[in-house]
């Protein structure tokens, strides 16, 4: 981003009314990915329009597939076949996308042509050895830079170059459904079946939408597998409302009295809900109504009113289920009274950026006793005071430091916003529209 942004919130707000949140950013990257390498023409709606989500269509776009919108949240994506994409001219530039950068190489990996990867400063600085690892073992080159970092340089294994990918039986170390995403698409270049054992459930987004796409994905305890050769057949995605986007509102609308808000369309895949599992668990309010189906995701519509939060001992088994919303838990923490711990997290330091360290720093200028941890955080609930906090340019720690304005008594600065674009499109404005008290400033 070349603009810089920053958010005020003036205190005493509270959220009410009906909103609906934009697309799921994890289902939105992947139809773009699975519609290009299918069959066929593929349609797709409520697709996230977020920075994020058009670098994955663009880098597509590049390798020769032929992609119409988005309009509207909707997307029309002509496949070429596992085989079919075309070697880019330039570079891929994924920008800020940790989901793009490490799918993408799953694909790569099984082209007949090289192709390097690059992003902005923050991506450049995130662990990609988790992914390099395994490829490597399949009979994937690639070269990292120091520490295994992007940019990545993918040589492609597929059309007589090398021996092409070998199916491989992997335990993963960490629980991440972008590595479990990215073996499980090289998977389909192997020769063989690759298996991929998990540590814990992560999200399975990518299993759901290969069936729909007409190659199922096996799976029989901690493992999945998938079988190698299978062509894929274009289908039409309809893509729910991402629940890590909503979580800013559900934990809004909790923290501050007054709100009455009913969020529509969420995604509440069981590998996804653990934001809501923690809040109930910390006495929020928050009923689910109006479950559906939609493309392969179950769906609902949410109704959360404020409530008296107290402190939790957040369950290790709920973390993965909630890996991207511990900003928010966190001021909803910070909101609760009495004590909050929440411990095997450490994912959460080598995210967009330090979450541990962002929140525990910004938590600090508000006045809260926030101890950061090697793997997670301690937070005593408290009255928040108001101050000037660093986003550290990462979209949901700069969402969830505007949620907690709602319960500060000064105003609270939020600086380095820019990025809430790459996953929340809007997002000021539809805050706003709720009753959060938020101002936008732009810089050049
Ligand atoms: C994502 C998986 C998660 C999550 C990220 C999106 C995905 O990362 O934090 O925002 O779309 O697969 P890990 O799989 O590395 O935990």
């Amino acid at each position: 981003m070349s603009t810089s942004a920053s958010f005020t919130i003036d205190p005493g707000g509270h959220l009410r009314g009906t909103i609906n949140v934009p697309g799921d950013k994890s289902i939105s990257h992947r139809s773009v990915i699975f519609a290009s390498i299918a069959e066929g023409d593929s349609a797709i709606s409520g697709f996230l329009e977020a920075e994020d989500t058009l670098a994955t269509a663009a880098a597509f776009r590049s390798m020769g597939v032929a992609i119409e919108g988005p309009r509207d949240g909707k997307l029309a994506i002509s496949g070429v076949g596992l085989r079919g994409l075309r070697a880019p001219v330039e570079s891929l530039d994924l920008g800020n996308s940790g989901t793009a950068m490490r799918l993408l190489p799953g694909v790569l990996a099984g082209q007949g042509f090289d192709v390097r990867l690059h992003g902005d400063a923050s991506l450049t600085r995130r662990p990609m050895a988790r992914i390099i690892a395994p490829l490597t073992a399949m009979g994937a080159r690639i070269e990292a830079g120091d520490g295994a970092t992007p940019p990545l340089l993918i040589h492609g294994r597929g059309e007589g170059r090398g021996r092409g990918l070998t199916a491989i039986d992997y335990a993963m170390p960490v629980a991440s459904a972008q590595v479990k995403s990215c073996l499980l698409l090289a998977g389909l270049y192997a020769d063989g079946v690759t298996r991929i054992h998990e540590p814990a459930p992560s999200r399975d987004h990518t299993e759901r939408m290969m069936a729909a796409f007409g190659h199922g994905v096996e799976r029989a305890g901690d493992m999945v597998s998938i079988q190698g050769g299978a062509r894929l057949k274009a289908t039409s995605v309809e893509v729910p409302g991402d629940i890590s986007s909503a979580a800013f509102f559900l934990v809004g609308a909790s923290i501050a009295p007054g709100s009455d808000l009913r969020i529509r369309g969420v995604g509440m895949n069981p590998t996804r809900v653990g934001v809501i599992a923690i809040l109930r668990a910390m006495g929020a309010r928050i009923d689910i109504e109006n479950e559906r189906s939609a493309g392969g995701e179950p769906v609902a519509d949410l109704w959360v009113r404020a409530a008296n939060l107290r402190g939790v001992d957040i369950e290790p088994s709920l973390v993965p289920l909630a890996i991207d919303e511990f900003p928010a838990l966190l001021v909803a923490a910070a909101c609760a009274e009495g004590e909050t711990v929440l411990t095997g997290a450490r994912e959460l330091r080598v995210k967009e950026s330090d979450r541990i360290a962002a929140m525990a720093e910004g938590l600090s200028v508000l006045g809260v006793d926030a101890e950061p941890r090697e793997d997670g955080m301690r937070i005593r609930g408290g009255l928040l005071t108001g101050g000037r906090v660093q986003s550290r340019g990462d979209h949901r720690i700069a969402m969830a430091f505007a949620m907690a304005g709602l319960r500060a008594a000064q105003p609270v600065l939020v600086e380095d916003c820019a990025n809430v674009a790459t996953s929340f499109p809007g997002f000021a404005e539809l805050a706003r529209g709720a009753g959060l008290g938020i101002r936008v400033a732009t810089g050049g």
